[in-house]
């Protein structure tokens, strides 16, 4: 099977690497692609966003599957224009990438379909928005409603920030805050038959002990040594087969991969959000422990075939992934500066320590960085602690001027 990537970072890095491992792959193709991923799959340049330019690239290359990765070009129907061309695509219509793309719509599916969240208001005015956040009192939670690269979240103590990020945002979610670890639980789905994976914890705070700015995730493990062993039973019956259930009932069925972020707070688990793809850095952690072939399964839920698949088998390792930002993340990043170290982590490190790159470019023989987010390292080991020791080790040769990461990932978790 030839299989065209849509999307250019470490959750397309990780997709192309598991991809290209997988005996029933024959060619593998990206777009736009990174640095790193030109290591395992053929690059080809593409807007993303264009859903026409991506159909007729994934019908010059002979696709038998796209998989489309980032949410942008979901929410922007991609994976519709690809679908029309009579090519199987892993990844949801842009009618039920709203779910990811509309926080107030996630909120109306979950209400229909009796799905544990946070009680929350929609907002579109002053009046509505004070009122909201003195019914639900601090720590405010106030979301805006549309995509934002997760960014979109501001959660404080403080009435004033809440109410200007409110005001700032054209209609907002104001909600319940809710307490209690989070965790990441991704299913594959071909819109009725649904496929949990393993549970990933992702780190969203930029600093280490849960301080600084939210960004979009700066490391990952699985699996969870702290959560119930019931936990992903209790989610697909409350909240994975529910969601999946009601999209179906609207006419809007949700294939590709579904994203809940979860709150484990006192009174059971609550929904935080939905996504309607793979997150990142969750994938990196998720795809190292995965055993079974991975396109088959993302051919299975593009063409409505799930039910007929063997159960999905996993490896007893654990894994870890640091991300490597560049300085200023999440501000405006510095980018253009040289990344050493990449070829010693192949060296000496690999297989168990690997390199997933996001926000770089190749520049001769050279690779800058080119984002906020520019890599993360992931390793795996017989348990926590040894796939964290492996992966710091290979953080520790990555020279990249400016740069941060954070030195906590999985600490709590592996006991050290
Ligand atoms: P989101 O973009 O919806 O994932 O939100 C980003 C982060 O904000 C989440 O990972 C949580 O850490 C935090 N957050 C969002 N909603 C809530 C909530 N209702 N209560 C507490 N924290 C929240
Ligand atoms: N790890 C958070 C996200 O992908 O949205």
């Amino acid at each position: 099977m030839k299989v065209l990537v849509i999307g250019g970072g470490a959750r397309e890095h990780a997709l192309c690497r598991s991809l290209s491992l997988d005996p029933d792959v024959t060619a593998l193709y990206c777009a736009p692609g990174n640095a790193g991923i030109a290591e395992v799959a053929e690059l080809r340049p593409v807007d993303a966003m264009d859903g026409a330019a991506v159909a007729r690239l994934a019908t010059e290359l002979g696709a038998g599957l796209v998989v489309v990765g980032p949410e942008a070009p979901l929410v922007a129907g991609v994976a519709d224009a690809v679908r029309e061309a009579g090519i199987p695509v892993f990844g949801p219509s842009r009618e039920a990438a709203e779910l990811e793309g509309s926080k107030a719509f996630a909120k109306d599916v979950m209400a229909a379909a009796e799905v544990p969240t946070a009680r929350s208001y929609v907002c579109t005015t002053a009046e509505e928005i004070d009122s909201a956040l003195a019914a639900f009192g601090a720590p405010y939670v106030v979301k805006d409603d549309g995509l934002a690269a997760g960014k979109g979240v501001v959660v404080t103590e403080d009435v004033e920030e809440a109410r200007a990020h409110a005001l700032a945002c054209e209609r907002v979610v104001i909600e319940e805050f809710l307490d209690g670890p989070e965790v990441s639980l991704f299913a594959i789905t071909d819109g009725t038959t649904v496929l949990p994976l393993q549970p990933a914890q992702d780190f969203k705070r930029a600093l280490d002990g849960d301080q600084g700015p939210n960004t979009g995730g700066m490391g990952a493990y699985s699996p969870l040594p702290w959560a119930d062993p019931k936990l992903v039973d209790e989610v697909m019956e409350s909240v994975l087969q529910p969601t999946v259930d009601e999209l179906r009932r609207r006419g809007t069925p949700f294939s590709g991969l579904l994203y809940a972020g979860l709150a484990i707070t006192s009174r059971g688990v609550r929904v935080i959000e939905f996504n309607a793809r793979f997150g990142d850095p969750e994938t990196q952690v998720v795809l190292a422990r995965l055993r079974t072939p991975l396109a088959g399964v993302l051919l299975g839920a593009a063409n409505g075939t799930l039910d007929a698949l063997p159960p999905l088998a996993w490896r007893d390792d654990a894994a870890v992934t640091v991300v490597i930002a560049s300085h200023n993340y999440p501000g405006t990043p510095r980018t253009g500066d040289p990344i050493e170290g990449l070829a010693e982590i192949a060296a000496e490190d690999a297989p168990y320590a690997y390199v997933l790159h996001a926000g770089t470019k190749q520049d001769g023989d050279a690779v800058l960085s080119a984002g906020g987010r520019v890599l993360s390292v992931t390793a795996t080991g017989a348990d926590l602690a040894e796939a964290r020791t492996r992966a710091y080790r290979a953080v520790e040769r990555i020279r990249l001027d400016g740069s941060q990461h954070r030195t906590d990932i999985a600490a709590k978790a592996a006991g050290v």
